[in-house]
């Protein structure tokens, strides 16, 4: 039996489970030589992914309606006519959300289930923690004592992100959405300070009291209220690091924002987007590091699994409902 989950609808503001569609066939799947018979063993769900259900213009092309969602997927290699690849293998590699499929090997890397748990290469040795990585160190470009903020910061990128600025000497201001998430950056993760944006009314003067020297770097998951806040409260240079903007991503109307221009002007301030594949040249140097600093145990990294197939569409819409600490991976 092979499962797939399709998109069925693009869309309209927050996306729901209607919008997905699950088939389900009784077929075998033979490979031809050069092809790997892959089965499934944890999917990646991620706030892009959101994106790519619109049509609208993107870095990357949007899913089309009627075919698989595609995402970062760890699977286990169960048959191979590629040289490249044996059975036992486990690979990593963008995929589709399939039990069962058949691949040519393309994008895709061979992981080892001895060094760290199959999840954390869609985590922390993955697509997020090369984001945390590449985002703070290139845009970022810290310097010990500097003050940083973090917004989203109990999540996959924003954990990783708070602690490379403590093992790089900075002092880390987290902001996320629930008291037990705030508790968690400064017990388990090392933050100096956290605030919950949910019980905080006035953000702009809460982040004042918790920066008390101003913002160096702001590294910005969530955009919004929570994004204008921070530049009431930024020093002369502040480098802002624009890596997502969850918090708008399922608006119809465009948002309305305070302008940013008179806050960088005043303060020669960057504000710079990026994705992540833009620094694909500075991805080995990023493994090095965090492959090491989670070995030395300086770096830590937490999970939120959900268990079966059918229910990843449900744990990508728990993402904006904050429903995660840390990465957000379903076990097949
Ligand atoms: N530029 C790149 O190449 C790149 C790569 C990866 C990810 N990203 C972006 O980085 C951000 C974080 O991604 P992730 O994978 O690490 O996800 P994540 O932070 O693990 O999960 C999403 C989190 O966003 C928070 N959130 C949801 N709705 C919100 C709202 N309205 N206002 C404020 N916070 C909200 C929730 O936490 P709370 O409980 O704290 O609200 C939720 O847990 C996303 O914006 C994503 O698109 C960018």
């Amino acid at each position: 039996m092979i499962q797939t989950i399709l998109l069925k609808n693009r869309p309209k503001g927050k996306p729901a489970l209607s919008d997905f569609q699950f088939l389900k066939e009784d077929k075998e799947l033979n490979i031809q030589e050069g092809e790997i018979l892959l089965e499934a063993n944890y999917i990646s769900v991620d706030p892009y992914l959101r994106g790519r259900m619109s049509d609208a213009k993107s870095y990357v092309p949007p899913f089309e309606v009627g075919k698989p969602i595609t995402s970062g997927v760890v699977a286990k290699v169960i048959a191979s006519k590629n040289a490249n690849f044996k059975e036992g293998d486990f690979v990593s590699g963008m995929l589709d959300w399939k039990t069962l499929q058949i691949s040519k090997g393309e994008g895709l890397l061979k992981v080892d289930k001895d060094r760290a748990p199959l999840s954390a290469y869609l985590g922390i040795l993955g697509m997020t923690g090369l984001t945390a990585y590449c985002g703070l160190t290139q845009i970022g470009k810290p310097k010990a004592k500097e003050t940083l903020v973090v917004s989203g910061a109990a999540g996959a990128v924003g954990s990783v992100v708070g602690q490379i600025g403590k093992i790089l000497g900075l002092y880390v201001v987290g902001i996320a959405g629930t008291d037990e998430k705030v508790e968690m950056l400064t017990s388990e993760f090392g933050f100096d300070h956290a605030i919950n944006y949910n019980t905080t009314e006035d953000m702009g003067t809460a982040l004042k009291t918790a920066c008390p020297d101003g913002v160096d770097i702001y590294f910005d998951n969530v955009g919004g209220p929570i994004s204008d806040a921070v530049l009431f409260n930024i020093n002369k240079y502040a480098r802002m690091i624009i890596c997502g903007a969850i918090s708008v991503y399922n608006n119809t109307e465009i948002p309305k924002s305070i302008s940013v221009q008179p806050f960088l002007v005043k303060n020669s301030a960057l504000m710079q987007g990026f994705i992540v594949s833009n620094y694909s040249e500075k991805f080995p140097e990023a493994m090095k590091h965090l492959s090491t600093w989670l070995a030395e145990g300086k770096l830590n990294y937490t999970e939120t699994v959900v268990n079966g197939f059918e229910n990843t569409p449900q744990a990508f819409l728990d993402l904006f409902e904050g429903k995660n600490k840390g990465k957000m991976i379903v076990k097949v």
